[in-house]
C-alpha cells in the first residue's frame, strides 16, 4: 500500500493556517472595501509587516528548540520562511506593479535612491535565493555549503528590520521592538549564551519534574 506522505502534526497545521490568515484577511478586506482611505499603502504595510513577522518566527524555531527541547518546532522553519517570502513577493509586486505601474526607469531610480528600498531589495533577493534552495534536492547538491548559504537568513532578518527602521518616522517604537526580538534570537545562537540558557531551563524543567 502507498505510504501517506502528507501527514501534518497539529503544530504544522496551526503554522500553515496562522501564516495564511493575514492573506485571507487582506483578500476579505479587498472584497468588503475595508481597506481605509489609502488601500495600496495599507496593503503594502500589512504585507511588509507579515513578511517580517514570519521571518522572525522562522528564526525563533531553533532557539525555542534549544531552550525547551521541542524538536517539532524545527519543522516549521522552512514553511515559515517560505511564507515570509510569499508576503515579501506580494509586498514587492505592489511596489512595482501598483505604486510604480511597471515604469522600470522610475522603479530603478526609486530602488537606487532610497536607502530603505535598497535594503528591502537585498532582503527580497536573499529570501528568493533561500526559497529556491530550500528543497531537499538543493540540500543534497550543495552539501555543507547549504548550511552556510542558509545562514544568510540572519542577514535577511537584520536587513528587514533596518528597512523598517529607515521607513518610519523618528520616535516610532514598533521597528525597535522587532529589532530587540531579533537581537535576543541572535544572541541565543552565541555558544556560551546558548549553553547558559539551556542549562538554566534544564534546571527549571528538572525542579518541575521532581
Ligand atoms: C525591493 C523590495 C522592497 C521594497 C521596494 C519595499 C518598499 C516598501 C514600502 C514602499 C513600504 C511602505 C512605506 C510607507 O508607505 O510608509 C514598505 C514598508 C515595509 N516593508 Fe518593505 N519593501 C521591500 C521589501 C521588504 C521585505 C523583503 C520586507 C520583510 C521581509 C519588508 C518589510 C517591510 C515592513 C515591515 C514595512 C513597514 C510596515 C509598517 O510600517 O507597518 N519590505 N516597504
Amino acid at each position: 500500500m502507498k505510504k501517506n506522505t502528507w501527514k501534518f502534526t497539529p503544530l504544522q497545521i496551526a503554522a500553515h493556517v496562522g501564516a495564511l490568515i493575514p492573506l485571507l484577511w487582506m483578500i476579505w478586506d479587498i472584497f468588503t472595501n475595508n481597506f481605509g482611505p489609502d488601500p495600496i499603502r495599507e496593503f503594502t504595510l500589512r504585507t511588509g509587516k507579515t513578511a517580517l513577522t514570519l521571518l522572525l518566527l522562522s528564526l525563533a524555531c531553533t532557539p525555542i528548540n534549544i531552550l525547551f527541547k521541542y524538536k517539532q518546532v524545527l519543522k516549521l522553519r522552512r514553511p515559515l520562511g517560505l511564507y515570509s517570502f510569499l508576503y515579501a513577493s506580494i509586498h514587492f509586486s505592489i511596489f512595482i506593479g501598483v505604486d510604480y505601474f511597471f515604469n522600470f526607469a522610475l522603479i530603478q531610480d526609486a530602488l537606487l535612491e532610497k536607502r530603505y528600498a535598497i535594503v528591502g531589495l537585498t532582503t527580497g533577493l536573499i529570501l528568493l535565493t533561500l526559497a529556491i534552495t530550500s528543497t531537499l534536492g538543493w540540500q543534497r547538491r550543495l552539501k555543507k555549503n547549504w548550511k552556510k548559504l542558509h545562514r544568510l537568513v540572519y542577514l535577511a532578518g537584520a536587513l528587514a528590520v533596518t528597512h523598517y527602521i529607515w521607513l518610519v518616522k523618528q520616535g516610532v517604537i514598533q521597528p525597535w521592538i522587532y529589532a530587540g526580538i531579533l537581537l535576543i534570537l541572535l544572541t541565543l545562537r552565541v555558544k556560551p549564551v546558548k549553553k547558559w540558557a539551556g542549562s538554566l531551563l534544564k534546571g527549571v524543567r528538572f525542579s518541575r519534574a521532581t
